[in-house]
């Protein structure tokens, strides 16, 4: 895993901004970089909006001088650039080492276009070896946790129990699929009713931009075959 890698990544999607454009602003150190691009550039005169996908990166951006909206007000995003923790050629992802899936699952849904950033330590042949993070509403915690124990290998409270999402729910880190398709295993967990989140991203990303040892690859949904 290289910072400068994950810096390429970002800067080359940040690219993609262009004047006028409200911006959904990712979570993590990948995104990190990618905000510290888009507010040089908006330091440089590009005038752009934004909405965040997680308190930290709100923070970070307005600091930039960057202007951040209430997600709650706004109906469509143009562009979404965000991280993930593991990504495979079909662009299915999994996203939320860092607690924030929900909140970038709601934005990613609400942007014509979103593009994940990554150094090439998260691209695999097949998502499913990184822990799954489940947001879970700790008012049905022990009956929730249950119910994923019969999906997973292991199911782990992260923090033992103390973590809390920016939505105060707490997580789930889990692990071993038990063969379960990536499709099949997010309508099941769906179908759990306290089950708030997680973190698998199976149609959201249409792009992806991967730096491995300083060289910056594009992917584009629909580009792999097979
Ligand atoms: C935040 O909840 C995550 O989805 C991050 O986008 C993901 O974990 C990647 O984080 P890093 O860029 O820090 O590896």
């Amino acid at each position: 895993m290289s910072d400068d890698d994950k810096r390429l990544a970002a800067e080359a999607a940040v690219e993609e901004v262009r004047d006028g454009m409200l911006v959904g602003l990712g979570t993590g150190s990948t995104a990190a970089h990618a905000i510290t691009a888009i507010g040089r550039r908006a330091a440089e005169g590009l005038r752009i909006r934004a909405v965040a996908t997680s308190l930290a990166s709100a923070e970070q951006a307005r600091g930039l001088g960057i202007e951040v909206l209430d997600f709650a007000s706004v109906a469509a995003v143009d562009l979404t650039i965000d991280g993930a923790d593991e990504i495979d050629r079909h662009l299915l992802a999994v996203k939320g080492a860092g607690g924030a899936m929900l909140r970038e699952k709601a934005v990613a849904a609400a942007s014509a276009r979103m593009i994940v950033i990554a150094d090439g330590s998260k691209r695999v042949e097949r998502i499913g070896s990184a822990k799954l993070p489940v947001e879970v509403l700790p008012f049905a915690r022990a009956s929730v946790l249950a119910r994923l124990g019969a999906l997973f290998d292991s199911v782990e409270r992260r923090d033992g129990g103390d973590y809390r999402t920016d939505n105060g729910n707490l997580v789930a880190d889990c692990t071993g699929w038990r063969g379960a398709d990536p499709q099949a295993l997010a309508v099941m967990l769906q179908a759990i009713p306290a089950v708030v989140g997680h973190g698998l991203f199976l149609d959201e990303v249409d792009a992806a931009y991967i730096a491995a040892n300083g060289v910056v690859t594009r992917l584009e949904r629909g580009d792999a075959s097979g």
